[in-house]
C-alpha cells in the first residue's frame, strides 16, 4: 500500500465541523489525519483517524511534540472558543483563538522551512468579524468581504486578527529578508451560522436555529434567545464540509479570505418553514439582551461572489431545500434512534 501524500493535522477534530470534515477525509485514501483536541472525539470519529493527540493548542511544547512525530503537509485549524462562550471568558478566548492560532501558524512555517515545501493552512473565520451599526443593519442586503469590519465581540476581534495574521504568513512573511515564496498557503473561509443535524451546537451565538431544529425533532418547546425577525446568513453542515474541501483542494488562489453562505433566513422564517414538518412545534421568543446585541451587528447576508469566481463555490440549497434534503430526515433519524 502506498503512503498517503497528504498528512493533515486537524485541530478541534472533536467539534461539530471536525466531525463532518474528518468523516469526509476518511473517504480519501490519499489523506492521513492527525487529530488534536482537548477532548476525545468518540469512537466513530476515532475510527477515521490515523493518530489522536489530546491536549491544548496553547501549549507550544505539545504542538512542537506532535510535529516531531508527524511530517505534516497541511493544517486544518478548527479549535476555537465560539462567540457566546468567548464572551464569558474573553481572556481565555484570546489565548485559544489568537495565541493557539499563532502557535499553529508558527509550527506550519517551521515545517515548511524544514521540508522545503509550502504548508497549506486552512481555517474557518466567521461573520462575527463584521460589526454593523444600527443604520447599516437596517439597510439589509449582502455585505462585502471588506465592509463593516468592526467586530464588537472578543471572538469576532480574534477571528479578524487571525485573518490578518494568516494573510501575513501567507503573503508577506519576513518580507525584508527572505527570498522565495512565503512558507504558508493560507486559506480562510468566513462561515455563516452552520446548521448540523447530527450534533448539537454549544457556545455559538447562531445556535438559535440549530437549537430550534433539535427541539422540533425532540418534540420539545423552544424558547428562542433572539427576536423573531433576527436574520443572518446560514449553511448546512454538508455544505460547510463541501466548501472547506473546495477551498482546500483549489489550486493557487488570488485571495486569502472568502465569504460563503447558502441562504439568509430569520428565526421566524425558520419556524414557519419547520412547521409543515413538525406541526406541533412550539416556539416562544425571549430575547437575551447581550446575545441579541451581538447578532444585531452581524449582516443579514454576505457577498459570496469572490468564492464563486476564484474556486467555483456554489451555494447548494435554499432554506426549504436544506430542510427537505438534509435537516429534517437527519434529525428525524437521530431522534428516532434515541
Ligand atoms: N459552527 C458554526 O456555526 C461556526 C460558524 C463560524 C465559524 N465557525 C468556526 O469553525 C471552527 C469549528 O467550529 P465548531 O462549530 O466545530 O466548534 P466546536 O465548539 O464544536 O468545536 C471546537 C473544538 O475545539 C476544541 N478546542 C477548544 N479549545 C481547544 C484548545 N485550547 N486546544 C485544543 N482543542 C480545543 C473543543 O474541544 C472542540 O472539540 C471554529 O474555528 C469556529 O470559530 C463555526
Amino acid at each position: 500500500m502506498s503512503t498517503p501524500s497528504r498528512r493533515i493535522l486537524v485541530t478541534g477534530a472533536a467539534g461539530e465541523i471536525g466531525h463532518g470534515l474528518v468523516s469526509a477525509f476518511a473517504k480519501d485514501p490519499d489523506v492521513h489525519v492527525i487529530a488534536v483536541d482537548l477532548r476525545d472525539p468518540g469512537k466513530a470519529i476515532r475510527a477515521n483517524l490515523d493518530d489522536l493527540h489530546l491536549g491544548d493548542i496553547c501549549d507550544r511544547s505539545f504542538i512542537d511534540h506532535i510535529v516531531t512525530l508527524h511530517e505534516v503537509t497541511e493544517i486544518v485549524h478548527l479549535a476555537a472558543l465560539l462567540s457566546t462562550r468567548a464572551e464569558h471568558v474573553p481572556e481565555r478566548a484570546h489565548e485559544v483563538n489568537v495565541d493557539g492560532t499563532f502557535n499553529l501558524l508558527r509550527v506550519a512555517a517551521e515545517q515548511a522551512q524544514s521540508f522545503s515545501r509550502v504548508v497549506k493552512f486552512t481555517v474557518p473565520s466567521s461573520i462575527a468579524v463584521y460589526g454593523l451599526s444600527e443604520q447599516e443593519k437596517s439597510l439589509g442586503g449582502k455585505v462585502g468581504l471588506d465592509e463593516c469590519l468592526r467586530p464588537v465581540t472578543m471572538y469576532g476581534a480574534n477571528k479578524l486578527y487571525c485573518e490578518s495574521l494568516g494573510r501575513y504568513y501567507g503573503r508577506h512573511y519576513r518580507s525584508l529578508t527572505s527570498e522565495g515564496p512565503p512558507p504558508i498557503d493560507f486559506r480562510c473561509l468566513r462561515l455563516p451560522g452552520v446548521i448540523a443535524a447530527e450534533t448539537k451546537p454549544t457556545g455559538g451565538t447562531s445556535d438559535f436555529v440549530p437549537e430550534m431544529i433539535h427541539a422540533a425533532a425532540a418534540g420539545q418547546p423552544y424558547e428562542c434567545f433572539v427576536r423573531e425577525e433576527t436574520r443572518i446568513p446560514w449553511m448546512t453542515m454538508p455544505e460547510c464540509v463541501d466548501a472547506m474541501l473546495g477551498l482546500l483542494e483549489a489550486p493557487a488562489l488570488p485571495g486569502c479570505v472568502y465569504n460563503v453562505s447558502s441562504f439568509s433566513a430569520s428565526a421566524g422564517e425558520l419556524e414557519a418553514a419547520l412547521r409543515p414538518h413538525f406541526p406541533n412545534l412550539q416556539v416562544t421568543y425571549t430575547p437575551h439582551a447581550g446575545r441579541q446585541a451581538m447578532v444585531d451587528t452581524w449582516p443579514d447576508d454576505v457577498d459570496v461572489t469572490a468564492a464563486m469566481r476564484d474556486w467555483g463555490y456554489a451555494p447548494r440549497w435554499t432554506l426549504e431545500q436544506a430542510l427537505e434534503h438534509y435537516i429534517v430526515p437527519s434529525v428525524r433519524r437521530q431522534y428516532a434512534s434515541t
